[in-house]
């Protein structure tokens, strides 16, 4: 049991080390690390059907990834605009998505959130 919790922990550490690796650091996220975070969800978000773990990952990585509120408000914009440009994506599961994760993200995933108002 000890073992199989080190490896979870590198795992996680491994998603949060490719999520939040960018070729320059910026101060805030960026929309390539929010579309490589969510990538693996895409899928659910047209079809429904099962979570994939590797898209819940994801989530929970971008969510601990923005510590500030310059890095939420960029999160929040980019899935704004991810949740309006992707084409077929259910907006019902997309906006359902972070609590199904377990993720509480304090906006609503939606092309007309205003991530004005996200702390
Ligand atoms: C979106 O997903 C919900 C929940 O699974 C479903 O009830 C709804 O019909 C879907 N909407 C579309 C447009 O596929």
């Amino acid at each position: 049991m000890a073992g199989s919790t080190v490896v979870m922990k590198l795992v996680c550490l491994l998603v949060v080390a490719m999520v939040t690796a960018a070729p320059l650091a910026e101060a805030a996220l960026t929309c390539g690390q929010v579309s490589t975070g969510i990538r693996p969800c895409i899928d659910y978000l047209k079809k429904g059907g099962a979570i994939p773990d590797a898209c819940c990952n994801g989530i929970r990585s971008l969510n601990s990834a923005a510590k500030t509120t310059v890095d939420r408000k960029s999160v929040c914009n980019c899935l704004k605009s991810a949740a309006g440009s992707i084409k077929g994506i259910n907006l019902s599961l997309a906006a359902a998505l972070p609590g199904k994760c377990g993720v509480s993200v304090p906006y609503k995933i939606s092309p007309s959130t205003d991530c004005n108002n996200v702390q």
